[in-house]
């Protein structure tokens, strides 16, 4: 399916987490469009396999850099190295997090699991927008010279205390991008897509373990089906094409209605 029809030909595009689900969605819609890539990722084996693949598949230019968000010395070399691997980076997916652990709630979450959601879900990602902008809004692409799109979560706007710091991380995200939009307008827009449920990594490919953790939350989806990386890719394209240009500072949700539509108070299955 080719939902929008656009060019990214001579336009580089810096992907975090790109070594798997939706980076890695987003990195090939983007080449397939005309694209040169920048994957980072901490998982070296995965960043070599999909560099090789979408390398293969697209034939443009796609460089792995390995790089954890959450080391601000590393992010500083791996925003250098870019710049000086591509002439621009247009569009950055701030994109790369986790996702564990599922279970304790804020009262019993262990301080290590927050510090490290925080640091890699958070303050990474605010790492990678602060330290690519600063050399992204010196690019004379006109009207936008730079696109930021922060990947959230419907968990950070709808609080879950299954997961109580991956979900005030992804609602710092939400907040994020609109004071990152403030910043760096007019030139750069940034925003946030939120999804809701899709098998990628973070449920570690398996469509079982993540509708097990839908029914544990009693979570019903409007549009009755399950999210694919395609839903979220679209979005990203669409926020990457011109047809977004008026658009800064806001959070799309992309989960089939499950925040916004919701569902009848009736359809949930209580024990009470
Ligand atoms: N899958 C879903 O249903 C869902 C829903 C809402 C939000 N998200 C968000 O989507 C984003 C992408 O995750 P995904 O679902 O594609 O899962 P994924 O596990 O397939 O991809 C995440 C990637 O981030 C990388 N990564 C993790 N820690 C890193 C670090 N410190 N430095 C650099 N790279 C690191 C991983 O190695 C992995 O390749 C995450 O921010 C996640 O919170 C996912």
């Amino acid at each position: 399916m080719t939902p929008i029809k656009f060019s990214l030909e001579g336009k580089g595009a810096l992907i975090t987490g790109g070594a798997s689900g939706f980076g890695r969605g987003f990195g090939l819609a983007y080449a397939k469009r005309g694209a040169d890539l920048i994957l980072v990722d901490i998982n070296e084996e995965q960043l070599e396999k999909t560099t090789a693949d979408i390398k293969k598949e697209t034939g443009k230019t796609v460089i792995p850099i390995k790089c954890d968000v959450a080391k601000s010395e590393e992010v500083q070399a791996m925003a250098k190295q870019a710049f000086s691997d591509l002439d621009n980076i247009f569009i950055l997916n701030n994109n790369a997090g986790i996702g564990v652990p599922y279970g304790p709630d804020l009262l019993r979450l262990k301080e290590k699991d927050w510090d490290q959601l925080f640091s890699i879900n958070l303050r990474g990602q605010w790492l990678v927008s602060k330290y690519i902008a600063k050399r992204m809004k010196k690019q004379t692409f006109e009207p936008i010279a730079g696109k930021i799109i922060h990947t959230a979560s419907i968990a950070g706007m709808i609080v879950d205390n299954k997961i109580p710091a991956y979900s005030l991380c992804k609602m710092g995200v939400i907040g994020m991008v609109k004071l990152l939009a403030q910043s760096l307008a007019p030139k750069i827009m940034v925003n946030a897509i939120s999804p809701g449920y899709h098998v990628t990594g973070i449920y570690n490919d398996s469509e079982e373990a993540m509708v097990m953790t839908m029914k544990d939350g009693h979570v019903k989806t409007p549009l009755n089906r399950l999210g694919t990386v395609e839903d979220v890719v679209n979005v990203s394209l669409f926020l990457a094409s011109p047809l977004s240009n008026f658009i800064t500072g806001t959070n799309i949700p992309v989960d089939g209605g499950i925040v916004d539509a919701g569902v009848p108070a009736y359809y949930i299955k209580t024990d009470i």
